[in-house]
């Protein structure tokens, strides 16, 4: 009996062909996932990345809620013309604090891994509100309601302890007082002048630097704090926390 003959037995069986497929794509799958489990590290280590401030993890949370991923990457990738467009690529630590995270693939707008700061918070604020107001042939949609909306934060204490239930190392500190630090980051001068000292010792310190956390009147209007502050605060961070003018790239042969 030839070999093609033997092959016959799984045509005609569709139970054994079902179990043939799954033995030889697994081991496609245990090829590529095994060297995973054996290695001391997968993210590189890097320095500068802390938790998100509750006045930006609030913002992150509008980002999601408005689907901006939906025309939105937030992953350049190691090519060159993303580098020379968009900065240096994004690093797996960047988003190790991210639940879920924003990398897409999808990109009707450019790439926002490396927004924060590009612009300013006030160009980031007439932008949502009008886009083609700044951007004459843009197609994104206005989101002018966001700097009318009443940022609701009463829960935020409780959104920080759901982040550390999934690893991320927010401190007692963090979480009990989450509530100033989210109006000292909205409105340092006035009602957050209590917590501002603070959100700056507890985020710097995880951090590792000074300077991460930027603390003003985000949207224009310090009357109250708006849904509009807290998604610039967040645009405004995004893939600024890692130093790129110190950081040197992991030499992958001498990983440990
Ligand atoms: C329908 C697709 C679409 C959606 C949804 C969308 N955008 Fe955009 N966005 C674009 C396009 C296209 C551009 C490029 C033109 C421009 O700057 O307006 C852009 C540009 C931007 C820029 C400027 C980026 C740069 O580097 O110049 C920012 C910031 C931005 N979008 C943020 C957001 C945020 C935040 C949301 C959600 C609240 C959002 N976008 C939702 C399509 C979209």
């Amino acid at each position: 009996m030839s070999i093609m003959n033997r092959h016959g037995v799984f045509e005609r069986h569709s139970l054994l062909l079902t179990i043939g497929i799954l033995v030889v794509v697994s081991i496609g799958g245990i090829i590529q996932m095994a060297p995973l489990m054996y290695m001391d590290n997968t993210i590189e280590k890097v320095e500068g990345m802390r938790p998100y401030t509750p006045l930006e993890l609030a913002g992150r949370d509008i980002y999601i809620r408005e689907g901006c991923y939906v025309c939105h990457s937030q992953m350049i990738r190691p090519l060159r013309d993303e580098v020379e467009r968009y900065g240096h690529y994004s690093l797996a630590a960047e988003s190790m604090y991210d639940h879920p995270f924003q990398w897409g693939s999808k990109r009707t707008g450019p790439d926002l891994a490396r927004v924060g700061g590009k612009y300013s918070a006030e160009w980031q604020v007439d932008h949502l509100k009008d886009p083609r107001a700044l951007v004459p042939e843009s197609i994104m949609p206005p989101y002018a309601f966001l700097a009318d909306k009443r940022l609701k934060f009463e829960n935020i204490s409780d959104r920080l302890r759901t982040e550390r239930f999934v690893g991320v190392p927010y401190t007692d500190e963090m979480i009990e007082n989450a509530e100033g630090h989210l109006i000292a980051q909205a409105d340092p001068d006035n009602l957050g002048y209590d917590y501002f000292s603070s959100l700056m010792d507890e985020y710097n310190a995880a951090s590792g630097r000074e300077g991460t956390v930027q603390a003003r009147d985000w949207d224009g209007d310090p009357t109250r704090i708006t849904e509009m502050d807290a998604l610039v605060a967040y645009l405004q961070m995004t893939g600024t926390l890692v130093d790129f003018s110190v950081y040197e790239a992991d030499d992958l042969s001498n990983r440990r």
